[in-house]
Formats: C-alpha cells, sequence, structure tokens
C-alpha cells in the first residue's frame, strides 16, 4: 500500500496542491484529476474505461457486477463466477464468497450466491466448473494472501485461451500483483497474457484510500447509474494517483523492484540453507514468501516486530514480504539480517 514508501514528498505535495482546489465534488460530474489518472491508467495498461471506488474490495464489487450484467445482456443471462481456492479477493460479503477460504467464509454464511470457488493453477478444475452459468474467472496472476503462489505460465494462457473460446470475461484481481510490485508493471505481464478486466487498489495511491476497476471497450456494458461512489475518483486521491504513476514510470520502478527483487531472493535462498526449518522461499519481484515445516510463522513474526521489522504471516506456516518498491539492497540486507537473529 505505502508503495513508495511512509509518506514520500511527492504524495505529500499533490495532496497538498489538490486540497486547496477541490475535496469531493458530487459524484455525478467528472473531475480533471481523475480524468487525468483514468487516461494515464488506460495508457499504461491497454485498457479502455476505468471506475474509480475506495478500495480493493469494492473494485472487485464492481468487476463482478460488470461480469454479472455482460453475463445477463450477451451470454443469456449467465451469471456465475469462477474463482480460485486460497484467494483473496476482500471482506464484503460477495468478496467473501468469492475469497476461496472456508474460514473467511465459515462465519458469514448465508453468503451471496454466484461463485464457484475451485483450486488454483488447476485448468482442469476451471473447464469442469465451466457451464452455461459461467459468466466469468477471477483470479489474482500470483496469489499473496494464500501464500505469494505463483501459478505455471501454461496455466494462465490455457485460462486465456478458454476464456476466449468461451466468452469468459477474464478478471485480474491485480489488487497486490499491480502497479510495479512484481517487476512488471502488472502481474499479467509476468505471464504474457492480457485479462479482460483488471481491479487495481492498494498501491496505486501511495497510501491514500483508493481502488479502480478497468475493462476493455468490449465489455464495458455498464451504463451511467448501473454502479456509482461518493468518495470513488475524488480529486485527492486521483491526484496521489497520478503523481505515483508517474513517479513509476519516470523512475522505472518495475526495473529497480526487478533488480532487488532478485538481490531478495538470493538473501532468502542464503537464510534458507543456513535454517533447515524454512521449507521454501519464494517470490517475484518484490512480493515474497517464506514456507516453514511448521507453524512458527506467528512467533518469528512477534520476533521480526520487536526488532523493527514490518513483515506479515499469512498462514501459521508463511511469512510474507512485501516492502516499499523503492527499497535498497542495503535495506533488504538489514531486513535479511532481522529475519537471521529472529529465527
Ligand atoms: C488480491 C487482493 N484483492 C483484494 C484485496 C482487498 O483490498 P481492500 O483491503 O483494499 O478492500 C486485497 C487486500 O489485501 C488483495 O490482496
Amino acid at each position: 500500500m505505502n508503495s513508495l514508501g511512509h509518506s514520500p514528498e511527492l504524495i505529500r505535495r499533490a495532496l497538498l496542491e489538490q486540497s486547496g482546489r477541490l475535496l469531493t465534488p458530487s459524484p455525478a460530474l467528472y473531475n480533471l484529476p481523475a480524468l487525468r489518472l483514468a487516461s494515464r491508467l488506460c495508457e499504461l495498461s491497454g485498457f479502455d474505461q476505468v471506475f474509480f471506488g475506495s478500495t480493493g474490495a469494492e473494485a472487485n464489487e464492481g468487476a463482478v457486477k460488470l461480469a454479472r450484467k455482460y453475463g445477463k445482456t450477451r451470454l443469456n443471462g449467465a451469471y456465475e463466477v469462477i474463482t480460485t481456492m486460497k484467494s483473496f479477493h476482500g471482506r464484503t460479503l460477495a468478496m467473501v464468497a468469492a475469497t476461496g477460504k472456508p474460514a473467511y467464509q465459515r462465519d458469514f454464511v448465508p453468503l451471496p450466491a454466484g461463485f464457484v470457488n475451485v483450486p488454483y493453477n488447476d485448468m482442469s478444475a476451471i473447464v469442469q466448473a465451466t457451464t452455461d452459468k459461467t459468466c466469468a474467472v477471477m483470479l489474482e496472476p500470483i496469489q499473496g494472501e494464500g501464500g505469494v503462489n505463483i501459478p505455471d505460465r501454461q496455466y494462465l494462457a490455457d485460462l486465456r485461451a478458454w476464456c476466449t473460446e468461451r466468452k469468459l470475461l477474464l478478471i485480474a484481481d491485480e489488487i497486490q500483483t499491480g502497479v510495479g510490485r512484481t517487476g512488471t508493471l502488472w502481474g499479467y505481464q509476468q505471464f504474457g497474457i492480457e485479462p479482460d478486466v483488471m481491479t487495481v487498489a492498494k498501491g496505486l495511491a501511495g497510501g491514500v484510500a483508493i481502488g479502480a476497476f478497468l475493462c476493455k471497450e468490449e465489455f464495458s456494458v455498464l451504463e451511467p447509474g448501473d454502479h456509482g461512489s461518493t468518495f470513488g475518483g475524488n480529486p485527492l486521491a486521483c491526484a496521489a494517483g497520478t503523481a505515483v504513476m508517474r513517479y513509476i514510470v519516470e523512475n522505472d520502478v518495475p526495473g529497480h523492484v526487478s533488480r532487488v527483487g532478485a538481490h531478495l531472493m538470493d538473501r532468502l535462498q542464503s537464510l534458507k540453507a543456513s535454517h533447515p526449518d524454512i521449507t521454501d522461499v519464494r517470490g517475484r519481484g518484490l512480493l515474497a514468501a517464506i514456507e516453514f515445516r511448521e507453524e512458527k510463522a506467528p512467533q518469528v513474526l512477534s520476533r521480526c516486530l520487536e526488532r523493527g521489522l514490518l513483515i506479515n504471516s499469512v498462514s501459521p506456516n508463511i511469512l510474507r514480504l512485501m516492502p516499499a518498491l523503492t527499497i535498497t539492497e542495503a535495506e533488504i540486507d538489514e531486513a535479511v539480517g532481522i529475519l537471521d537473529s529472529a529465527l
């Protein structure tokens, strides 16, 4: 979320300038900062249309509404969205249903209908789950919360071909993998595919609340009045988003992420070599995970927090590292040193 670090000057400046002009106009009107960010995102992604909200869950909700209307108007009323187990799509009721994790769902049933959760990285599961009710497949190009699970390149290529053949929308949840995180601007570029719809949030405005879904013109079925959000596309968030995107492009942040990400992976491999209780280290760019033989991630995490290293335990045996995209090799060495002493 703090993609360029904590409170970077370029975001403070963008917020200060914008706050002197306009905070949040009526969402019934366009505003220039939103148009500027929308056109920049389209130029940088190949999508044609953008809808802004304020969170990742809201972005995914919008994408699913688009898929439902697409199914209703173009696929004889199809409404089901196939999603994957161990995914994470947000905490609203529909996104809890989309998120294939029974632990997140159990206490909140009944959940909204229309989601089918299948195993990740398993194309035959998607083929089997596809029926004449299916309108879309939604997944993360790399599962973040699920433990930084990187699918086979062929899986996403086959999925792309399947969605095209069956006229299903392919929705990429890029909320964690987007905006340079994996070493390319968008995570799907790591796999040489193009989705039909993409959702982004988290790092897009460098720590200011924002979410968005983007789609190609040919799938643009939503009309004025179908969807809305009071704070969606507010000038403050969009001014911050434009400043972030400008910095990312002008400074080739994805290239930096690739380089320092390779260094991080080298250092994590060395850590694994000296700690036999680590069974795997994996990642792409600056999204990385350390997996343990036993459920010791929360214990290691609290030792890291005591030593000033902010990381996350996404399951009892997996730690996830997702630093600012501006991190240096020296800071990575310091972080891995803290991990070493915590272990
Ligand atoms: C892949 C993915 N999708 C959706 C979300 C939900 O975003 P938010 O917490 O902004 O609603 C997250 C948050 O971690 C995420 O990682």
